[in-house]
């Protein structure tokens, strides 16, 4: 309780409250003043305005300063419940929008760029473009085989845009028919068609001010690619069974996993479509072609499966990274994570260990020799073998992050032998500083014994 605004300003600054009741006519500072001040240190605190006279102007007043909602006195028997359902209402409306609040933090957080592994060059280049277009408005497209991280990219950019307060909408194109497809982007007004009931608001009207994610939209029929030209050209649209054009602000992020050059050959993707949305490209690589990806991108997964599991599994055993790098991974990162996951679980706990990976992870694959054609004017033997091993000596430190030992282990070759290799060859590598991999984890500026 407080005498006056004053005395309420004091005790809002230092307590949490979950609702304020508040009379207008006060001495001092008066109710709807003390709503205003209020909000601008607790923008989340629910005011109840009470109001002497109910007259119009003071209710639209009372909202207007920000009110969560009025009463008006006197409080009788007879609206005493409806007192009682208001100051729930309120207390759980501020409630929510608490809770919103913090939730919209946690997933900023989540998809900070930090949060996407990698330092291998490929991934680093798809995050360099991340960085560079996040706070503009153009449209992008996102391409990679499945599971490579394309909604993570999409919704980093998001995050990290200025629309990150507004929604990130996302509509799988491939997910949902044909026919209810359109309503579902755009909307409906009663009686467009036989279930249309009520007028419907479509994810585009959804997403103003945000972003609209438009996953596979490979998988889109050749009609509604005619139509989201449209939105994409002038930002407007008109609901199923409207005749009323409506437009909106929105940022257009696409992804697929089709390649959608050869569907504009083949006639199952429009081009005109494919150049409005293809203005920034981002193409990201897939797993077998990041390998230097693997250990920091497994370590990391291993971490949130603990985690999320309540394990405490405490690493891989020697070879298992290496192991995993001999994979294909049809399914990408996500394959990988899932893997991840199911070691960790069965684990107890322990080191996860080569015997724990599945059969093909330990099968040696047959290594299909370099296609090399022999040129008309012919070639260097020695120089082609020399170009390979020093090729594979330099994998095989990518894969495991510098530490010698096992690079050259992974070859099949002398250690000694290896490393005179590299100095006859100029083969340097810096192990990034985060590895926590290595036996002979040492900074690199330091010479080998
Ligand atoms: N670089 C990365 N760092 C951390 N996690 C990643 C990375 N790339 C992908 N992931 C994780 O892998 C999983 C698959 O990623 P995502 O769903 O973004 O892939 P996608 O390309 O959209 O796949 P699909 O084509 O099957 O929809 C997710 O759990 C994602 O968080
Ligand atoms: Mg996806």
């Amino acid at each position: 309780m407080a005498r006056d605004a004053t005395e309420a300003l004091a005790q809002v600054a230092d307590q949490h409250f979950d609702l304020m009741l508040v009379d207008i006519k006060m001495p001092g500072i008066n109710g709807l003043e003390l709503v205003r001040q209020v909000h601008e240190t607790c923008e989340d605190l629910p005011c109840i305005v009470i109001t002497g006279y109910g007259t119009p102007e003071h209710s639209v007043e009372a909202l207007r300063a920000g009110a969560y909602w009025y009463l008006e006195k006197p409080f009788d028997q007879a609206n005493l419940d409806v007192v009682r359902r208001l100051v729930e209402q309120a207390i759980e409306h501020g409630r929510l929008k608490s809770e919103n609040r913090i939730l919209h933090g946690q997933l900023q957080t989540k998809y900070r760029f930090e949060n996407i592994i990698g330092h291998s060059a490929g991934l680093q280049r798809v995050l360099d473009v991340v960085a560079k277009v996040a706070d503009s408005h153009s449209t992008v497209l996102v391409t990679g085989e499945s599971g490579t991280g394309k909604e993570l990219v999409a919704r980093a950019i998001h995050y990290n845009s200025p629309r990150a307060d507004h929604l990130l909408v996302t509509v799988n194109c491939g997910a949902i028919p044909e026919a209810l497809l359109e309503s579902e982007l755009f909307g409906h007004v009663r009686g467009a068609f036989t279930n249309a009931i009520t007028n419907r608001e479509g994810r585009f009207a959804l997403a103003d001010e945000g972003t609209i994610f438009l996953d596979e939209i490979g998988d889109m029929s050749p009609t509604l690619q005619v139509k989201l030209l449209r939105v994409l050209q002038d930002r407007t649209f008109e609901p199923v069974g409207s005749s009323k054009t409506q437009s909106v602000n929105v940022r257009v992020i696409a992804a697929t996993n089709q390649n959608l050059e050869e569907a504009i050959r083949e006639k199952r993707f429009r081009e005109d479509l494919f150049y409005r949305l293809n203005v920034i490209p981002i193409e990201i690589p897939p797993l077998r072609e990041r390998l230097d990806d693997i250990p920091l991108l497994a370590e990391h997964f291993l971490e949130s499966a603990n985690k999320a599991h309540g394990r405490e599994c405490v690493g891989f055993g020697e070879g298992v990274v290496e192991c995993m790098a001999g994979h294909g991974w049809p399914g990408n990162v996500r394959e990988l994570e899932n893997l991840v996951e199911r070691l960790v679980t069965l684990s107890g706990g322990k080191e996860i260990g080569v015997e724990d990976l599945p059969d093909p992870f330990r099968k040696q694959q047959p290594v299909d020799p370099v296609s090399i054609q022999i040129p008309p004017g012919g070639l260097s033997l020695k120089d082609v073998v020399d170009r390979v091993e020093a090729r594979l000596i330099e994998q095989a430190l990518k894969l495991t992050s510098g530490n010698k030992n096992r690079a050259a282990r992974l070859i099949g070759m002398n250690r000694t032998t290896m490393l005179e290799k590299m100095k006859k060859k100029g083969i340097e590598f810096d192990r990034p500083m985060d590895d926590q991999y290595g036996e002979d984890a040492k900074p690199s500026h330091l010479p080998t014994p």
